[in-house]
C-alpha cells in the first residue's frame, strides 16, 4: 500500500525548512505530494534564496524554534510537523546550552504543547536525529536496538530530542517517529558552508582547483546518504502507520572509505589534487555503517541511489550553483 498518498495536499510545517536537508524537504512536500507548507527557520545556518522560486509558494516565518509564543500557532491547524532545526555537530562544543536548547528543548515543548492542546489536524510529529547517537560504532552495521554511546554535545542532545518522541508516544499517545540519518549529502548544499561533510568539501574543492584533504590513511569509513533517499525516508516515517512511535536508521549499510570517495571524484574530475596530512585526536570515529533492515521490514524503504550516482548529480548541481553565484 502506498501510505506517501496520506500527506497529499496537507497542511505541514517544516522547521529548519532552510537548511540542507530541510530545503529538499520543503521541495518535495511542495511539488510532488502538493502539500501546503510553514517553513520556520531562523536562518542561522540558511538563507531563504535556497529555494529559489519555491519561496513564493509556500509561508515562511524567521523565527527561532526557541520562540515559543510564534511558533506554537503555527501548530493549531497543520497535520503533520517535520522538526528539523538544529545546532550542528561542529557547533555543538562551543555553545553547549544552546545546542540543548534547539535540539532538544524545543522537542520537549513541542511535544507539550501537543499533549495539552491536541490540535485538531494534527496526525503526526516527525523528529530527524542523527547516527551519530551510536558514537564509536563497535558493532557494525549499528542497530536501532544496538548501544548508543555518545561522543559529542550534539549527539547527546539528538538522542534526547528522539528519546521525548518515543516518550510521548508511549505515555501520552502523541504520533511521533524518528528518523537517525547517516551523512546525508547531495545538491541544496552549499559546499562552502563550514558544517558540510567531507564529501561536500571534497567536491567544491574539486570544482574550484582545490586539493582534496585527506586525513590520516583514508581508510575511514562513512555510510553516505543521497539527500533524495533522506527524503523519501522522512516523509515515509511521516505517514506510515507502522513508524509510530519508532525510529529508524536511514543510510545505505555500505561503509565507503575516503580514499575511495576520492576516487569516485577522481572518476569524474581527473585533474582533482589530494594532499595527505596527519591524524588529528578529533577523528575519533573511525569505522560507521548503519543497519537498515528495521526501515525496509516495517516500511518497505531501501535507498535508490548509488554514491556513484549521487556525487554525479551533486557535482552537476554544484557546478551549475558556482555559475550562478
Ligand atoms: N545532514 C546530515 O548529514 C545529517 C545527519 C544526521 C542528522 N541530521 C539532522 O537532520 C536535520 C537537518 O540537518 P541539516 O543537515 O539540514 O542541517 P542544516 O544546518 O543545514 O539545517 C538546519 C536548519 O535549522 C535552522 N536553525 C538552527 N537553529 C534554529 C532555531 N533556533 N530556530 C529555527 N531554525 C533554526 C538553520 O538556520 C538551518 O536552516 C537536523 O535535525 C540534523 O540534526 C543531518
Amino acid at each position: 500500500m502506498d501510505y506517501t498518498s496520506n500527506i497529499k495536499e496537507k497542511k505541514v510545517l517544516v522547521t529548519g525548512g532552510l537548511g540542507f536537508v530541510g530545503n529538499s524537504l520543503v521541495a518535495e512536500l511542495v511539488n510532488k505530494y502538493g502539500c501546503k507548507v510553514i517553513v520556520v527557520d531562523d536562518c542561522s545556518n540558511s538563507s531563504p534564496a535556497i529555494l529559489g522560486d519555491l519561496i513564493n509558494k509556500i509561508e515562511f516565518h524567521k523565527i527561532s524554534v526557541l520562540e515559543s509564543d510564534k511558533l506554537f500557532p503555527l501548530f493549531a491547524d497543520v497535520n503533520f510537523i517535520f522538526h528539523l532545526a538544529c545546532v550542528q555537530i561542529s557547533a555543538s562544543g562551543s555553545m553547549p546550552v544552546h545546542d540543548m536548547r534547539v535540539n532538544a528543548e524545543s522537542t520537549l515543548n513541542a511535544l507539550e504543547y501537543l499533549r495539552k492542546n491536541k490540535p485538531p489536524r494534527f496526525e503526526r510529529f516527525i523528529y530527524t536525529s542523527s547516527c551519530s547517537v551510536y558514537g564509536s560504532f563497535k558493532n557494525l552495521p549499528a542497530t536501532e536496538d544496538g548501544i548508543t554511546k555518545v561522543l559529542s554535545n550534539y549527539a547527546a542532545t539528538k538522542l534526547l530530542g528522539e528519546n521525548y518522541t518515543i516518550i510521548y508516544h508511549k505515555q501520552y499517545g502523541i504520533s511521533t517517529s524518528s528518523v537517525r540519518y547517516s551523512n546525508v549529502y547531495g545538491i541544496g548544499q552549499s559546499p562552502t558552508n563550514p558544517y558540510c561533510g567531507v564529501l561536500g568539501k571534497f567536491v567544491h574543492n574539486a570544482l574550484t582547483g582545490q586539493p582534496l584533504t585527506v586525513i590520516g590513511d583514508g581508510e575511514q569509513t562513512r555510510d553516505y546518504t543521497y539527500i533524495q533517499d533522506a527524503v523519501s525516508a522522512t516523509i515515509l516515517a511521516a505517514v506510515h502507520p507502522k513508524a509510530l512511535g519508532e525510529v529508524f536508521n536511514v543510510g545505505t549499510s555500505i561503509e565507503t572509505s575516503v580514499n575511495k570517495l576520492v576516487d569516485l571524484i577522481k572518476e569524474k574530475i581527473p585533474a582533482a589534487q589530494v594532499v595527505n596530512v596527519p591524524e588529528r585526536d578529533i577523528d575519533n570515529i573511525r569505522r560507521r555503517s548503519v543497519d537498515i533492515e528495521k526501515i525496509n521490514s516495517y516500511l518497505n524503504w531501501a535507498p535508490v541511489y548509488n554514491l556513484k550516482r549521487g556525487i554525479e548529480i551533486t557535482l552537476d548541481w554544484y557546478r551549475d550553483f558556482l555559475k550562478k553565484k
